[in-house]
């Protein structure tokens, strides 16, 4: 029943604001002649309905070429401007990057940058990611010639790595039904942030919380804070009840607490910043794993390619190091291809498109100067785990080809049947989940 009420206030206040701001729009109107091209907007709902179907990256794709690479659409009463163009995104985020970097501005990624991501943090961590990896290849061993839910295994795997790096602890046994809970529990939160909300799209309602958007979302996010809050609580502790450096475990954790113990940094924002590094870290890089297995799986000419250069640069040797991913540039290359054909985060789509070019001749690099592919955001926005992802991502990959050989689940389905289909939840996700059976070969 309180739905029904709240669905009828919903649109009540809608109606009413239709009247005021179909006003508003008519004079507006006049002075949006410096406005760039877009689809003619709606009043109130603006172009919300050309965006209705299909895949957002796709549908944009689509708009582009109508309207051209720098277009404007209206999201309700929200005006946003879609950039797919190289030379757009060059101009937006060289002359435009500093008010571009400022929309929704959050702290962590300075401080990630500078604290965990510097060349001595990632070197001193190389242990202990090499080590994580090493587990997800032993869980997929005990598995051998199973079926197996591939981006499950990666998602918990990646999450122990995430938390080691920057805590020192596992948050999830790889596999297990708690890694599940807690990817359900922050993708539920994302999904909620990802769906439409009333309150982005006329600011006038926000105070309303119409749709019991923050309502939800503060349920949620008390639930895996009070988990990270445990983390943090428990480092205090052991630092505050040790005078000596032993319990010191040089993570991103400690460096957060010295800044706390410095004045630098609210303890809030300590919880806060490993919330946006785990949520962040984790997804994207198993995802993007999920994705260069499954476009592998498809195209075993390029899995051969792929296995034969790590064959041919390792040869017999036993245990793959992260730094030996280095070397193996086709493989670097088919990370590179998955994630132009499946973009994580799908607003940061290659402007060269999809299906542009062959695949398996990759030439981008990822460093968002070259803004023809920007999977890691370019300018100021720029993705802070890039150089962490650059190393993990590939040593994953490696590892899993290094080891095994990997066929496609159920007999009667062929390479080209495995189904690739996107869904956008908190990310750019399989819509199927790939189920693969590893046969151990080391
Ligand atoms: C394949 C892997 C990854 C991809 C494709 C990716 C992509 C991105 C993108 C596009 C953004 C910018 C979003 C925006 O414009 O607001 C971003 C932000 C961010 N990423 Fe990544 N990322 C990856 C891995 C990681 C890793 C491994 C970490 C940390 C462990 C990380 C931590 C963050 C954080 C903290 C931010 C927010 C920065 C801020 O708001 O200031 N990412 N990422």
């Amino acid at each position: 029943m309180d739905r029904v009420v709240e669905l009828w206030m919903l649109w009540a206040t809608l109606a009413v604001a239709l009247i005021i701001y179909y006003l508003s729009i008519l004079t507006r109107d006049s002075c949006s002649a410096r406005q760039p091209p877009g689809p003619h907007p709606f009043p109130l709902i603006g172009n919300l309905l050309d965006l209705r179907q299909g895949h957002l990256h796709h549908t944009l794709a689509r708009l582009a070429r109508i309207h051209g690479p720098v277009m404007r659409l209206k999201l309700g009463l929200t005006t946003a401007v879609v950039i797919s163009s190289r030379a757009a995104a060059r101009e937006a985020f060289t002359r435009h990057d500093r008010r571009l970097a400022a929309r929704a501005f959050r702290p962590s990624g300075g401080v990630v940058a500078s604290h965990l991501f510097t060349p001595h943090g990632l070197a001193s961590a190389r242990g202990v990611r090499e080590h994580k990896v090493r587990e997800l290849v032993s869980y997929f061993r005990e598995r051998a010639r199973r079926e197996v839910e591939v981006g499950h295994a990666v998602y918990s795997g990646v999450l122990n790595l995430v938390s080691n790096v920057i805590c020192s602890v596992d948050v999830v046994d790889v596999g297990a039904d708690s890694a599940t809970g807690l990817r359900k529990l922050v993708e539920d939160l994302v999904e909620l942030i990802a769906t439409p909300n009333v309150s982005d799209l006329y600011p006038f309602l926000r105070s309303l919380d119409l749709q019991g958007w923050r309502r939800f979302a503060a349920k949620h996010l008390e639930k895996i804070f009070s988990i990270l809050d445990g983390i943090v609580h428990h480092r205090v502790e052991e630092v505050r009840s040790s005078s000596s450096k032993e319990t010191q475990n040089n993570d991103f954790l400690d460096a957060l607490i010295e800044l706390m113990s410095t004045g630098k940094m609210a303890r809030d924002n300590v919880t806060s910043i490993l919330f946006d590094v785990f949520t962040t870290g984790s997804d994207t890089i198993a995802i993007t794993v999920e994705w260069a297995m499954a476009e592998l799986l498809r195209n075993p000419s390029i899995m051969a390619k792929a296995r034969a250069e790590i064959k041919g640069v390792l040869g017999d040797k036993e245990t793959i190091e992260e730094p030996d991913a280095g070397s193996l540039p086709y493989l670097q290359a088919v990370v590179k291809e998955a994630m132009r054909l499946h973009p994580v985060p799908p607003n940061h789509v290659a402007a060269q498109g999809r299906g542009g070019r062959r695949r398996g001749q990759p030439k981008w690099t990822s460093e968002g100067r070259h803004f023809e592919f920007i999977p890691f955001g370019p300018g100021r926005r720029m993705c802070p785990g890039l150089s962490m992802a650059e190393r993990v991502v590939p040593f994953i990959l490696a590892s899993l080809l290094h080891a095994f050989e990997w066929r496609s689940a159920g007999r009667r389905v062929s390479a080209e049947q495995l189904d690739v289909t996107e869904k956008f939840t908190t990310a750019n996700v399989m819509a199927v989940p790939l189920r693969a059976v590893p046969v151990a070969i080391t």
